[in-house]
């Protein structure tokens, strides 16, 4: 067995609840109680928190659902691929592109080289959270590309809304918020063009139940337990999100952003509100007055409302 199929392979059973001696760990992969605990440490170095107690053996801290090949099988119409380590979801696809179809997924339980835009780390510990990818042929072509992360993140809160879970807004242009703080982030990445259509991966990154000691955020960030007053299944909601993307980018592809403008304004995190625009060097204030048929965000200045659209630019409230 692989390095990595002996760490599943003990989580798979931790999983399931209640403590599990290094010995019949061992037993069952017919390796030695200090291998076990030698696993154990990687599995912690994954962002999982395990303890043991002297006399009855490891337990993890908090209930854990791994997601479910034969599970996600039966209820996606896409192909996808469930990995469950791997460096990026994104980069799997934007490395898979020439045999892919639009709508392929890949979907893991831990990245070690999990990104947000612009070279930033996105943290993905293990178990805990959702990175979820799809591959997209654009045919409306690279010029349309910027509104995928609208219009995937109003798929994302109206999946949340239909589920019974509230108050999930948007922050232009690419993040899920809740209270002001970060529950989720989108990517969208160009792999190149084919004819007139753009090849594109979009990922999410949703944290579920991250533990309050995860390290390496500088920022305010939430997960959906919080968010929730009811149980969710991790199954289902990549199932939800995944149907939820497909037919909104269809959508997108017939009627562009018509249908989304007035859905992405009625979410947004900062609409009324004062923020700073950071675009470089140049910082511009304004009252946030949602955005326009073009996905462009709207901004009322001294000299009244102006549009900014750019993957450069970073949207802040005013007093952060
Ligand atoms: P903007 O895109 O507007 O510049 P941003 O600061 O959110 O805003 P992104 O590139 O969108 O930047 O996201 C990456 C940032 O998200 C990281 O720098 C970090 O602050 C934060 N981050 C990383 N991992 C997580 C996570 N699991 N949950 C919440 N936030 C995270
Ligand atoms: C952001 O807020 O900047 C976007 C974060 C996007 C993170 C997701 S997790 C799945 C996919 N794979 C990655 O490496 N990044 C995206």
């Amino acid at each position: 067995m692989k390095e990595h199929q002996m760490k599943l392979a003990i989580l798979r059973e931790l999983s399931q609840g209640g403590f599990h001696s290094g010995e019949a760990l061992g037993e069952l992969l017919g390796i030695s109680r200090a291998a076990v605990s030698k696993h154990i440490k990687g599995i912690q170095a994954w962002g999982v928190d395990v303890f043991r107690v002297q006399g009855k053996g490891y337990q993890l801290a908090a209930p854990m659902e791994l997601l479910s090949q034969q599970v996600l099988e039966q209820q996606l119409d896409v192909p996808f691929e469930l990995i469950p380590i791997i460096d990026s979801t994104n980069q799997y696809l934007l490395d898979k592109q020439d045999s892919l179809a639009s709508g392929a997924v890949c979907i893991s339980e831990y990245q070690s080289q999990g990104r947000g835009r612009r070279g930033r780390q996105w943290i993905s510990p293990f178990g805990s959270n959702l990175y979820l990818s799809m591959f997209w042929k654009l045919e409306a072509g690279m010029a349309a590309a910027m509104g995928l992360s609208l219009v995937v993140g109003v798929a994302i809160v109206e999946a949340l809304e239909r589920l019974g879970i509230e108050g999930v807004k948007l922050k232009w242009p690419n993040d899920l918020y809740f209270q002001d703080q970060k529950l989720a982030g989108i990517l969208v990445e160009m792999s190149g063009q084919a004819g007139g259509a753009a090849n594109l991966v979009i990922g999410m990154g949703m944290n579920l139940n991250m533990s309050e000691q995860t390290e390496g955020i500088d920022q305010p960030w939430t997960s959906l337990s919080t968010v929730a007053n009811q149980p969710f299944s991790r199954n289902e909601l990549v199932v939800e999100f995944v149907r939820a993307w497909q037919a909104a980018l269809n959508d997108y592809e017939v009627h562009g952003l018509q249908g989304f403008v007035e859905r992405w304004n009625r979410h947004d995190n900062f609409i009324d509100r004062e923020v700073r625009l950071i675009m470089g060097h140049r910082e511009i204030r304004g009252i946030v007055r949602g955005i326009d048929a073009t996905g462009a965000v709207l901004l009322e200045t001294e000299n009244g409302i102006e549009s900014f659209i750019g993957g450069e630019i970073s949207l802040r409230k005013a007093d952060n």
